[in-house]
């Protein structure tokens, strides 16, 4: 077999297509009915975090959305789509934003250095690095001060995901609907929720919020 021929992958999907209907032979007939996830996972494209892997879902259990370092930018269509499509169709009752230490995402974004294109992604970052530049700085392990910022990250980015209009719809017409921080230890595989987690527009800064108290 060349290194060109991906053969073998078609090879474990049939395997794996098998193995799914030796457990429950309606699975493929049941999933292309309906998909009803009740979290969207919003995640870092690093190969080492398979999204649903990770927390044992099975397709059909998670919408997921993962791009370079777990960003949620303000006018990203992309995000925004999934975050809609996510929130108005699914129905959703959780959004979880996960990054992980170790991101190469992250430690590029700390560097003085071209890295091309992905520098216009990266300012993203730069921007909550910025914003915590005298907390982070002050940490003098190089490592545990990247492994901060994709903590300080992922806090950003569900206050992010809060701000949107779609969030902020959801909550004003009395959805329950939770956004999580998490983040994900590629040296032992476990998940830890960073307790920056928002519920309600109320936790927002006023200066974000789309509807007054009232939800007018
Ligand atoms: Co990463």
């Amino acid at each position: 077999m060349s290194e060109h021929d991906l053969g073998y992958l078609l090879e474990n999907n049939r395997a794996w297509a098998e193995s799914k209907l030796r457990a429950d032979r309606h699975f493929f007939a049941r999933l292309c009915k309906v998909q009803n996830p009740d979290y969207l996972w919003i995640g870092c494209s690093d190969s080492r975090v398979p999204a649903n892997e990770i927390v044992g879902l099975q397709p059909g259990e998670m919408f997921v959305h993962r791009n370079i370092a777990n960003v949620v930018p303000h006018s990203d269509l992309n995000c925004l789509a999934v975050i809609q499509f996510a929130v108005e169709v699914l129905g959703v009752r959780h959004i979880i934003v996960v990054g992980h230490y170790g991101c190469g995402g992250i430690k590029a974004a700390m560097e003085n250095r071209d890295h091309g294109q992905i520098e216009n992604w990266l300012t993203h970052i730069k921007d909550v690095y910025c914003r915590h530049y005298e907390t982070i700085t002050a940490i003098a392990d190089p490592e545990a001060r990247a492994n901060r910022l994709c903590e300080l990250n992922v806090a950003t980015q569900v206050r992010n995901v809060a701000k949107t209009s779609i969030v902020q719809n959801a909550w004003r017409n009395g959805r329950t609907l939770r956004i999580h921080g998490w983040i994900y230890s590629l040296e032992d595989g476990i998940l830890h929720d960073l307790g920056v987690g928002i519920g309600s527009a109320g936790e927002l800064h006023q200066v974000y919020r789309i509807f007054d108290e009232t939800g007018e």
